[in-house]
C-alpha cells in the first residue's frame, strides 16, 4: 500500500468514524434508530478500515472486536485505533474459513459486507459465525439490494443510479475510463465484478439454509423521509428498485 493510499484510507475511516458527511450516517441512523448494543459484545465482521467499529464503540460503550480479511484494511484500522485509543475495541487479521473463531458475541454485524463475498462462501461464513452468537444473540445483516439505485458501488466515479442494469460492454467502457485502485487490494472493476447481486431472496435462501430465521427487516429507501411514511419498507414489486439499504436480523 502506498503512503497516499494509507492517508486517503485513514482519512476515510476517520470520516466514517466522526464525521457528519460520510455515506455510512445513514446505516448509522438506520443501526441506532433500531438496535441498541448497550453494554454487549460484538463482533463488526469485515470491518473495514474501522471507522464504523469505533462509532459502535463510543456510541453504546460497547466491547467490540473488528475483524476482516483484508491487511491493508486491517493496518489503517489499527492506526485509527491508535489515535483514538478507546480501550474495548481490538482489530484482527483473520480468514474465518481457514482460521475459526473460538469467542462468542450478543452481535455480530456485516455492514455493506455480505454483498461482497461470493454467496457459496458467504453461506459457510454464516454458518461459522451462526456457531459464535450466544443464545439471544442475532446477525445483523445490511446491505445495498441488487435493485437499488446505488448497488453497483460505483456512485462516486459513475454517478448515474441504476447502472449496474446498463449492457455490461457499455458500463464497462464507463468502468475503464474511471478504473483506480481503491485502498485495500482491489481496483475499482475488479470490486464491481466480485459483487454477488444479493438480494433479498437470496439472502432468504442463505438464512434458510444455514438454520436461521430473518426476525426483522427494515427496507430503507428516500421515500422514507417524508412524513408519515418513515416507518413503511416499501420493498414489494417495483418498489424494490427503490430500496437503498436492505437491514435485516438473523437469528436462531
Ligand atoms: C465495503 S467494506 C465495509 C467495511 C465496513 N463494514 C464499513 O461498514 O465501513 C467490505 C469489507 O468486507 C471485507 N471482507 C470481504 N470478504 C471478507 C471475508 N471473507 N472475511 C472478512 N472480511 C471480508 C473486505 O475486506 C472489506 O473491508
Amino acid at each position: 500500500m502506498t503512503l497516499r493510499q494509507q492517508e486517503e484510507g485513514l482519512k476515510y475511516a476517520e470520516n466514517a468514524f466522526k464525521g457528519t458527511s460520510s455515506h455510512l450516517n445513514l446505516d448509522k441512523k438506520l443501526i441506532s434508530e433500531n438496535f441498541d448494543f448497550t453494554g454487549k459484545k460484538i463482533l463488526d465482521f469485515g470491518c473495514g478500515m474501522g471507522g464504523m467499529t469505533l462509532w459502535y464503540a463510543q456510541n453504546w460503550n460497547c466491547e467490540v472486536v473488528g475483524m476482516d480479511i483484508d491487511p491493508n484494511h486491517i493496518e489503517i484500522a489499527k492506526k485509527l485505533h491508535a489515535k483514538y485509543n478507546l480501550p474495548k475495541v481490538r482489530f484482527e487479521l483473520r480468514n474465518v474459513l481457514e482460521n475459526p473463531i473460538q469467542d462468542k458475541f450478543d452481535f455480530i454485524i456485516l455492514n455493506d459486507v455480505a454483498e461482497h463475498i461470493p454467496l457459496d462462501i458467504l453461506e459457510r461464513i454464516i454458518v461459522q459465525l451462526k456457531a459464535c452468537l450466544h443464545p439471544t444473540g442475532g446477525i445483523f445483516v445490511s446491505y445495498p439490494p441488487w435493485e437499488g439505485p446505488y448497488a453497483s458501488h460505483l456512485n462516486h466515479d459513475i454517478a448515474l443510479p441504476w447502472c449496474q442494469f446498463l449492457p455490461d460492454s457499455i458500463l464497462r467502457k464507463m468502468m475503464k475510463k474511471k478504473n483506480r485502485v481503491l485502498v485495500g487490494t482491489k481496483t475499482l472493476m475488479e470490486e464491481y465484478y466480485e459483487l454477488n447481486h444479493l438480494n433479498h431472496q437470496k439472502l432468504r435462501r442463505i438464512s434458510k439454509k444455514s438454520g436461521l430465521k430473518i426476525s426483522f427487516r427494515k427496507s430503507h429507501c428516500k421515500l422514507n423521509k417524508f412524513n408519515g411514511l418513515e416507518k413503511v419498507n416499501f420493498n414489494k414489486s417495483i418498489f424494490k428498485y427503490l430500496v437503498t439499504k436492505e437491514l435485516v436480523v438473523l437469528t436462531a
